[in-house]
């Protein structure tokens, strides 16, 4: 999307997902989704008293069980572009210690360090300017055990490929390579310490460097 500027990008994708909360799009996971889900919440590790953020949260079927991870004494921090989205996720009726906002990941701010975990679910590829969003995820970031994490349902080949075919708006997002994410996370302060890219599972996770 070089020749979209991020906050009109921002604006097209927050329309795109509207639609898709609409159509009842994401809006639980389902018995296959479920089972991964299980595994990533195992390596993610989250423990009661923990801050957690949640960049591109949807409906909120995530913040739901990331809440239960971090229990009260925790936090979890749940954003997203899309008002439909957002819509959804406050029904769900979170306790106090989830804080729901419909706003832009780069809103969201925090004292240096504040979160000991940044967990991105099937929303990387949606960054309309990932060097810059990932600069703002690092510096909120934990340098004491903090990592960011980068999961999806699929590999990135077929991820690419279910987004080439899944509307104008998103049909050039892509997860980059193994590569030029290596770049990305480097430019913004990150270290990649583990990638799976499997037929039916990404996980990456980063560390401050
Ligand atoms: C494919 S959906 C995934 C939603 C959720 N993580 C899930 O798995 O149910 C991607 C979401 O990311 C949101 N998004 C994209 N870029 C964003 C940004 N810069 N800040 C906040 N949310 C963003 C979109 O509005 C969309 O709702």
């Amino acid at each position: 999307m070089t020749d979209v500027r991020p906050q009109d990008a921002d604006e097209r994708m927050a329309q795109f997902f509207d639609g898709c909360a609409a159509q009842g799009l994401m809006a639980e996971f389902d018995e296959g989704e479920r089972a991964k889900l299980n595994g990533f919440l195992r390596r993610w590790a989250i423990t009661p008293g923990m801050r957690v953020l949640e960049p591109g949260c949807g409906g909120g079927r995530l913040t739901a069980v990331l809440s239960e991870a971090t229990g009260p004494t925790g936090e979890v921090v749940a954003c997203d572009l899309s008002k439909a989205m957002i819509a959804m996720a406050r029904e769900r009726g979170l306790p106090p210690h989830v804080q729901i906002r419909q706003q832009p990941i780069s809103f969201i701010d925090r004292p240096d360090g504040w979160f000991d975990r940044i967990i991105c679910l099937n929303v990387f590829p949606h960054f309309a300017d990932p060097a810059m969003i990932l600069s703002h995820m690092a510096r909120l970031l934990s340098p004491e055990g903090g990592a960011l994490w980068i999961n999806h349902f699929e590999g990135r080949d077929s991820l690419n490929e279910f987004h080439r075919h899944a509307g104008e708006v998103v049909s050039r997002h892509e997860l980059p390579t193994s590569e030029a994410m290596d770049r990305l996370m480097t430019g913004a302060g990150l270290k990649v310490v583990e990638l799976e890219d499997f037929s039916g599972s990404y996980q990456l996770k980063a560390v401050k460097a």
